[in-house]
């Protein structure tokens, strides 16, 4: 859930601002980053070449929890380019304790098979895997909240849901988990500029502290991984 924000232009500065992305893999000195090549940035970061300097800021935000989770059920739902930071969570807590991985499942969804990300990773860490895509070119077709809502019919006991991806799939995973009593939490996709607080490009709404009010939380530092019931999703 935490991300960097990488100046994809160099010293040329155009296009100026950064763009945030989050982790594929990260350990305390280095980490490595999965992206669609989808506009200006990330064309120029695709002409990054061995050696050469780049503009890195972070690691910035509130990322999932990950830890006091052992006894719970991890139900993982990804799509798109929200993936790889659910690989890197999953990888986290497999790492931190190898017991955990019978308590993981993960939950792919895709348009096409093409961009089932991280299928390997996921299959190599030895975790449950469930996929869809919405063409049906390889797993169930349809929609992934249609696998999280038959597994958590059959289980939903100490279910924890986690998610990442699109905005339309992470209000319907909340809803789903909702449903079904869980704790969700989501990583926002949200317009970034600085990262850090300073620009509040961000904003996200979020139910306020009394009945039916609302506030706006800057998603770059207080998230951008928040608790599903707490947005207020349009
Ligand atoms: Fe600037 Fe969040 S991106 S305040």
């Amino acid at each position: 859930g935490q991300f960097v924000q990488i100046l994809c232009s160099g010293d040329s500065l155009d296009p100026l601002l950064p763009r945030p992305f989050s982790f594929l893999e990260a350990t305390t000195t280095d980490f490595s980053l999965l992206y669609h090549v989808v506009g200006q940035g990330t064309q120029l970061m695709g002409k990054f070449k061995k050696g050469d300097k780049v503009h890195v800021l972070g690691p910035l935000g509130r990322g999932f929890t990950h830890s006091g989770l052992r006894a719970q059920q991890l139900l993982l739902v990804g799509g798109g380019v929200g993936i790889p930071p659910l690989y890197h969570l999953a990888r986290t807590l497999v790492k931190a304790d190898v017991a955990i991985k019978k308590n993981i499942h993960i939950f792919l969804g895709a348009r096409h098979k093409s961009l089932l990300l991280c299928e390997k990773n996921f299959k190599k860490l030895g975790v449950s895997l469930y996929l869809s895509t919405d063409d049906g070119s390889k797993g169930k077709k349809g929609y992934v909240t249609s696998l999280l809502t038959a597994h958590l019919k059959k289980d939903h006991t100490k279910a924890r849901v986690f998610s990442c991806g699109p905005t339309p799939m992470l209000k319907a995973v909340s809803l789903v988990a909702s449903e079904f009593g869980v704790p969700n939490e989501v990583s926002v996709e949200v317009p970034m500029a600085c990262g850090f607080g300073a620009c509040l490009g961000c904003a996200l709404k979020v139910k306020g502290d009394t009945p039916g009010s609302h506030r706006f939380a800057i998603a770059c530092t207080e998230g951008p991984v928040f608790e599903g019931s707490k947005i207020l999703w349009d």
